[in-house]
Order: C-alpha cells, then sequence, then structure tokens
C-alpha cells in the first residue's frame, strides 16, 4: 500500500473511533496520576498500566511497565519496517498537583466536557497529547496491519517531577532507544487553527533552600534583636539574588549564555500582533516586569530566569503570633538557556545564596533537578517533514517556536542517543497548565491524531 492511502485508511479510522478514544481519554484522566506527591505513588502506576494496553492495543511488542527508582516507565515497540527510519515516540502520563483545588469550577480527576472543551488535570499537558501519538499508532495499525517505520514509544511517569528515572534509563540503554529521530508531544500552539514546531525550549536548574537559626522557635520579644531570624535571613538572600529589573546576581551565571541570532530577533519583531498586550491579556497585569532592555519573546525564552515558588516558614495562622521560626525553605527554580549547563550553574548559585546569607543563620541549597536547555536547527530534513505533514492536516504551514518551558528528556535524546527531536504541540495559551481548570481544545485532540498519522508516513515515505 502507497504511505498516501496508508495515511487516508489511518486518518479515517481515527475519524470513525474519535467517540471512543474520547472514552479513553477520560478513563486515564480519571487517575491522579501527580508524581510528586508520594500519596499518589500507586496512582501513577496504575495510569502506567492503562497506558501499556493502549500500546498493546496500537499493535506494539514487547511492551512493558518498566519499574524505576521513582516512577515506572512504558516502552513497547515495532521494528518490522526494514530500511525505515526508526522514530521514538515521547510523551508523559503524569500530571501536576491541582492545589488550589477551591479554584476549579469542575473535579480536577473528573473529566468534564463543556462545549469543544475537556477540563480535567492533565487534559493538554500531557495525558491528551500522549495518548494522541498512541492512538495515531492504533490507527495506523488497525487500518494497515503495521507501520510506515520502525516504532519505539517511551511514556515517562515522573515528567513534572524533574524526570530522574528516565534520564537514567536513557543512558544504560541508548541500543534499545535507538533511533533516527524522536518525536515529542507536549509543547503548544499560539492559536487554534495555527500548527506549531517548536525549535527551542529552556532547560532548568530547581533548588530547595533551607535556612536555620537558634536551635528552637523563639519569642521575638525576649529574643529580637539579638536573634538570627531566618525567614528574614531567607528575604535577603532571595532579594540578593534578583533585582527589580529581573537581573539576576549570581556571579558567572551570564557567562555563557549563547547570544540570540538576527534571524530570531527579526521573526519576533514580525509577529502579526502585539505579544505584549496578548501577555497582558492573558496573565491580566498592566506591566510585563524584568529585563525590559530585551524584547519580550527573548525574555519569555531565550533569557535565563530565577524564579522562587514557595516559602515554608514561620507563623501562618490567623492573628497574631510573636515568634521567630528557626527554620524556614524556600524552593527556587532557575530557567538556563544554551549554553548554561544545570552542573555548572548549581555551585555558582550555591556560593551565592552562601555569600548573601546574614550572620547568625545557616543556609544549606539542595538541588532537586535539572536539565539542559534545546535549540534545533530551523532547516532540516524532519523539519522539512513535519511541516509536510502539518500542512496536510492544518492546511497551512506551522510557525517555528522558541518556548520557556523544559523538556529535559529532548536534549537527553540529542545528547545520548544523537537523535534530533521534532517538537509538536496542541496546547493552547489559555489551557491552564499546571493552573486550576486545565483543559483540552478537543478539535486538537483529532488534529494531533491526524498529524501524527501524516507525519509518520512522511517519514517513511521520504
Ligand atoms: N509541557 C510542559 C513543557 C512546556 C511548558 C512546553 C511550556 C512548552 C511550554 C512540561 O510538562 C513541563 O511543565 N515541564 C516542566 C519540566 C520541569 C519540571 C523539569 C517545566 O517546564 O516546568
Ligand atoms: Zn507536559
Amino acid at each position: 500500500m502507497s504511505t498516501s492511502s496508508a495515511a487516508a485508511a489511518a486518518r479515517h479510522y481515527a475519524e470513525t473511533h474519535q467517540e471512543l478514544f474520547l472514552a479513553d481519554l477520560k478513563e486515564l484522566l480519571r487517575i491522579p496520576s501527580i508524581s510528586t506527591l508520594p500519596e499518589h505513588r500507586e496512582d501513577v502506576r496504575r495510569a502506567a498500566e492503562l497506558v501499556a494496553t493502549h500500546l498493546h492495543r496500537a499493535g506494539l511488542e514487547h511492551v512493558e511497565v518498566i519499574s524505576t527508582q521513582g516512577h515506572p516507565l512504558v516502552y513497547g515497540e515495532w521494528l518490522h519496517a526494514p530500511n525505515k527510519p526508526t522514530m521514538l515516540l515521547y510523551g508523559h502520563y503524569d500530571v501536576q498537583p491541582v492545589d488550589p483545588r477551591a479554584l476549579w469550577d469542575s473535579d480536577p480527576f473528573e473529566p468534564t466536557v463543556k462545549g469543544d472543551e475537556l477540563f480535567a488535570r492533565g487534559a493538554s499537558d500531557d495525558k491528551g497529547q500522549m495518548l494522541a501519538l498512541v492512538k495515531a499508532l492504533e490507527s495506523l495499525h488497525q487500518a494497515n496491519g503495521g507501520f510506515p517505520v520502525n516504532v519505539k514509544v517511551l511514556i515517562e511517569g515522573e515528567e513534572e517531577a524533574g524526570g530522574e528515572s528516565i534520564e537514567a534509563y536513557v543512558k544504560e540503554h541508548p541500543e534499545r532507544l535507538a533511533a533516527d529521530v524522536a518525536l515529542i508531544y507536549d509543547t503548544g500552539m499560539p492559536a487554534a487553527g495555527i500548527p506549531a514546531i517548536t525549535y527551542g525550549l529552556r532547560g532548568i536548574l530547581y533548588t530547595e533552600l533551607e535556612v536555620r537559626g537558634a536551635k528552637r522557635d523563639l519569642h521575638s520579644g525576649s529574643y529580637g534583636g539579638v536573634a538570627p531570624n531566618p525567614l528574614h535571613a531567607l528575604a535577603l538572600i532571595l532579594s540578593g539574588l534578583k533585582d527589580r529589573d529581573g537581573h539576576i546576581h549570581i556571579p558567572g551565571f551570564y557567562d555563557r549564555v549563547r547570544p540570540v541570532t538576527e534571524q530570531e530577533r527579526k521573526n519576533w519583531a514580525s509577529y502579526p500582533f502585539d505579544i505584549d498586550a496578548a501577555l497582558k491579556q492573558e496573565m491580566g497585569v498592566s506591566v510585563l516586569p524584568g529585563e525590559t532592555e530585551y524584547p519580550t519573546e527573548e525574555r519569555r525564552t531565550a533569557r535565563p530566569t530565577l524564579e522562587v515558588h514557595g516559602i515554608i516558614g514561620g507563623f501562618t495562622g490567623k492573628g497574631a503570633k510573636t515568634v521567630i521560626s528557626n527554620v524556614v525553605t524556600a524552593k527556587v527554580s532557575m530557567r538556563l538557556v544554551p549554553d548554561q549547563h544545570p552542573a555548572e550553574i548549581f555551585p555558582l548559585f550555591e556560593r551565592a545564596v552562601q555569600s548573601l546569607c546574614p550572620p547568625g543563620n545557616e543556609v544549606t541549597v539542595r538541588n532537586l533537578h535539572g536539565g539542559d536547555a534545546v535549540l534545533l536547527p530551523l532547516e532540516s530534513h524532519w523539519m522539512s517533514l513535519a511541516t509536510t505533514a502539518l500542512k496536510k492536516v492544518f492546511g497551512r504551514d506551522p510557525v517555528f517556536l522558541r518556548e520557556g518551558g523544559s523538556i529535559p528528556i529532548g536534549a537527553l535524546f540529542d545528547s545520548v542517543l544523537h537523535a534530533p527531536t521534532i517538537f509538536i504541540g496542541f496546547a493552547l495559551p489559555d489551557d491552564n497548565a499546571h493552573a486550576p481548570n486545565e483543559k483540552y481544545y478537543l478539535p486538537n485532540y483529532a488534529l494531533a491524531i491526524q498529524s501524527a498519522i501524516e507525519l509518520l508516513c512522511e517519514v517513511g515515505h521520504a
């Protein structure tokens, strides 16, 4: 069968099975597979088992739920296309926590359809996108009895928690995962109807600071004035790390930042809409604070950042309590850009934190996880095949995006497997990823399936 009729048959299968595919997605969304919370460990495993049944149904062989130090990986393969390229497909089945729960309009784990939208934690990040890859495989297999390329599928359950297990697995099994190209569905598109290929993502370094003062909590009347106050020490440290203009004061931090190209600057300047206005509207703010000397898109995607995510410490109950607590912690991450590497940045960060810590306090800095940035050439064989596939489905050329989020596994596929990654994404800017009322624009579920079908056929045909 020619690849174009193989694609047509599979696309027809997908169209006629869309209701079932939606039911499958809802079933997966009902499992609260929150990877970062230990109490959900069993739920994460249940989600892995369910993903494995879908890989079986998609015609993959050697399907395995692989236990790790952390959460399981799910693997499957089909290697019966001699002389054809091998594609490694990746997505994640774990999700972010749901808090603040009170801000959800419906139960985050009871998928709720309203019009064209499906609301649930993980709907677009990433269960809905990951399952689209698997349903594309199922459609190809059911319609044609096989695939146009060799296929390996690796689905992760720890992406939202740093992805340490997959990193170890990739490093230990490079032959098993060997591929010509990887395909990752875990990014976004600028608006409905405008397909997007992501060519850049930031890296990350996620840390935790613990500041300790006295040996116990203290009465602020009896000891205030002579006691260390770890909360105040933490405030001094945090404000010393980044100033009000967004400049990060860690000696050496910016040394290896790779400048953006003229072409990228031109591309950003030529956006057919007002990016500042759009961002202000999305966030509900009236200014975009930070390094205003850089263009907005550069700040959001190609400049490194430092953000505080949470502070635990002190008295936070109702009313007043005059206490000086003796231990406080903060979660702090840095988004990194090419060629900043977490292993090189961590010691610089640690040194800066130590030197900012006021007398009488002690600070410990922990490295929770890290990952490298990704930057792919805009012109490549794979980019043209992806462009062709998306054009067939959307009827227009995709846009090329550089994104500010992180998918550390992309850098690893490149450095360990020497396989470039095609990042295609179907999350919309208002899909509320990581926030209350996360959703998935349902037409994108169907389009994501159709796009993967076309892309596998393009790669098989090329
Ligand atoms: N889907 C996102 C990555 C993403 C975010 C891509 C925004 C494009 C735009 C992914 O699930 C995610 O949130 N990743 C984490 C990675 C981290 C925990 C290592 C992130 O970016 O915070
Ligand atoms: Zn994701």
